[in-house]
């Protein structure tokens, strides 16, 4: 942090408030020089200050376009790492709490995928073989690591694109971290359920024969979102039950088992298209965070749109949640000031080669 920057410790007791007529003073005075982006899981005392809203490709496209010399990235790391990877040299992208990591991105790390690229060379020859695609949700150096093998990175927008793109490059995907998209998006293309094998990082070859190596389509790494892990087939049954015309929606990060069951399965930013576009007083059961569909329901009520969450015990995205006022209030004053605090910088040497992954991708689902 720069010497005489504010502390983060001056904001901490200051209410919601008081921090949002402080923001919107920041935000004045910083003009051009500044954007804002929310992704869809902020809180709404943060999320109603974001200049563009989106789920992840659409924020990284705007990232890419913004010409603004702060970008302010209210969502998780690695939403800020692609920031700072896709925007100009003289720009600066900032994620007001750097503790905002995302807990399926730490499901795998570059030690664990260079190890797995290199037990599959004992069965295979990857780099002739295999494309590694890895989820947006992934550390930087991940990224590093697809760009320089020929691999992709991909959302939950744009998977199935980017899987099509792959097997146009090579007969097999190796697919982390999230084995839940993989798998549902494989699934959708018509990738039989036993050609989609699960490596487990902890063991030995994943946990593989090599016989199932060379059938497998797609190796899917065993990383999974806490948060859509809770969602279960049931909570469907049991609404079903209740109402049976209700239509159910859910993320791709939810299970196999739940996105079988659901009408529609798309990102966070094709939910809130297709509950925007649906018919007045329709029912509907959402399998994403709850910050999210809590919008969405105060959003269509008007409109006699009854939308509910999924799971019967609250949980939000933790590490969204940490993005508050207060940190926010925190950074802007300290831009204010020229001091910048909490900014995402990605080496170079590997934000080059990440940035041909995401390059290639953003080309394929443009
Ligand atoms: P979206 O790309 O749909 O916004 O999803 C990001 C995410 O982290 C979902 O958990
Ligand atoms: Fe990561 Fe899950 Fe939170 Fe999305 S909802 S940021 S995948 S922990």
């Amino acid at each position: 942090m720069s010497a005489n920057a504010l502390a983060i410790n001056d904001f901490a007791a200051l209410d919601d408030e008081a921090c949002d007529a402080r923001i919107r003073a920041a935000k004045e005075k910083l003009g051009k020089d500044l954007v804002i982006l929310g992704h869809h899981y902020q809180r709404e005392e943060v999320f109603h200050h974001a200049d563009f809203s989106g789920d992840s490709l659409k924020l990284s496209r705007q990232a890419a376009e913004s010409g603004a010399k702060y970008i302010v990235f209210c969502g998780v790391h690695f939403m800020a790492e692609v920031a700072d990877i896709l925007s100009g040299p003289d720009q600066v992208a900032i994620l007001p709490d750097l503790a905002a990591g995302c807990s399926m991105a730490d499901m795998a790390n570059l030690a664990k995928v260079e190890r797995a690229w290199r037990e599959l060379a004992t069965v295979i020859d990857p780099d002739e073989a295999v494309t590694p695609v890895t989820y947006i949700n992934s550390a930087a150096d991940l990224k590093s690591f697809c760009g320089r093998h020929g691999g992709i990175v991909c959302t939950s927008s744009n998977a199935q694109r980017v899987l099509e793109w792959s097997f146009s490059q090579r007969e097999k995907v190796l697919f982390f971290p999230d084995q839940h998209l993989g798998r549902n998006t494989g699934y959708g293309m018509g990738i039989p359920l036993d050609e989609m094998v699960e490596w487990d990082f902890d063991q030995p070859m994943g946990g593989l024969t090599e016989e199932q190596i060379r059938r497998a389509r797609i190796i899917l790494w065993k990383g999974f979102c806490s948060v859509h892990q809770m969602f279960r087939p049931e909570h469907i049954d049991a609404f079903k039950a209740r109402y049976p015309d209700a239509k159910i929606i859910s993320h791709p990060e939810a299970s196999f088992e739940v996105c079988q069951k659901s009408d529609y399965v798309g990102s966070t930013e094709y939910i809130i298209k297709t509950i925007a576009e649906a018919e007045p007083n329709t029912r509907w059961l959402v399998g994403t965070e709850l910050n999210l569909v809590n919008r969405l329901h105060e959003q269509h009520k008007a409109e006699g749109k009854d939308v509910h969450f999924m799971s019967p015990t609250v949980c939000m995205c933790s590490t969204m949640f940490r993005i508050d006022p207060q940190h926010l209030a925190w950074i802007l004053e300290n831009l204010v000031e020229g001091k910048v605090v909490n900014r995402v910088q990605v080496p170079e040497d590997e934000a080059e080669h990440a940035r041909v992954a995401l390059n290639r991708m953003l080309e394929v689902s443009a």
